[in-house]
């Protein structure tokens, strides 16, 4: 069993991200993975500051909310996180943005257990999901890429983007993409789901699903690699 946060990023705590994060949350339970669920919200209220002038002579940030409960008590443990947005600017939403940029104050050299917090950051399976009104690729394309990115660089990896198209609340129901359906996919299969990422020297099969009995579910790669193009 593994535990996995779905985190919620929308003011609009009954709109279409806590909607595609509640589809999410239900494939993770199915799967049999121990499921927290929170609304941003709760937890960050400061932007980020001047470090320099805002951390405590302990080196510990001063902005007095509970991002702080929510990073060491929700966000290292888990294991998988699956991150639901609003598109607010072709971007994520600033709640979002904030608990990126208020990471630093965590894992910088001069915080306390700097070290440890970004070690604990690293390692997860990671899943976005957003919600937006304009069906448009562009639309999501910087979001997306700049999510790519950050869990690049937080050795996390991203296992797949669901966007549900929506405007008043919980219209992405309606959407005949059924981004609900791909919501609760991603929660399900948030570990199983395969991550390839080649080199023109990765050592690997000419084929890409398993087709023996022990290669499963036929998610798991060939259990013998060969040479590139072999
Ligand atoms: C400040 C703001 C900015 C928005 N920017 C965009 C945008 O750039 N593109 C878009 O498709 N929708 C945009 N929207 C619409 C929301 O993404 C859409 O209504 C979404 O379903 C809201 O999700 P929520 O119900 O979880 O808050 C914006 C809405 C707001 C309030």
């Amino acid at each position: 069993m593994k535990r996995v946060l779905v985190l919620s990023s929308s003011p609009r705590r009954d709109g279409n991200s806590w909607t595609m994060a509640q589809a999410a949350a239900g494939g993770a339970r199915e799967a049999g993975h121990d499921v927290d669920v929170a609304h941003l919200a709760d937890y960050v209220e400061g932007l980020f500051r001047d470090c320099r002038t805002c951390r405590g002579a302990d080196g510990a940030c001063t902005i007095g909310d509970r991002y702080e409960e929510l990073l060491h008590e929700r966000v290292l443990p888990a294991d998988g996180l699956v991150v639901a947005t609003p598109l607010y600017w072709y971007g994520m939403s600033g709640a979002l943005k904030t608990f990126f940029d208020r990471l630093f104050c965590y894992t910088s050299g001069s915080a306390p257990d700097g070290e440890t917090v970004a070690t604990g950051l690293t390692g997860k399976r990671a899943a976005l999901l957003i919600a937006c009104e304009e069906s448009y690729r562009g639309a999501t394309a910087g979001l997306v890429t700049q999510f790519q990115e950050l869990t690049r660089y937080l050795h996390q990896e991203l296992v797949g983007v669901a966007v549900g198209i929506g405007n008043s609340r919980g219209e992405v129901q309606r959407d005949p993409g059924r981004p609900l359906e791909q919501a609760a996919e991603l929660g399900r299969r948030l570990f199983d789901i395969r991550v390839t990422d080649y080199r023109i020297d990765t050592v690997r099969s000419n084929r890409v699903w398993g087709r023996t009995p022990e290669s499963g579910n036929g998610t798991a790669p060939l259990a013998s690699a060969t040479a590139p193009g072999g």
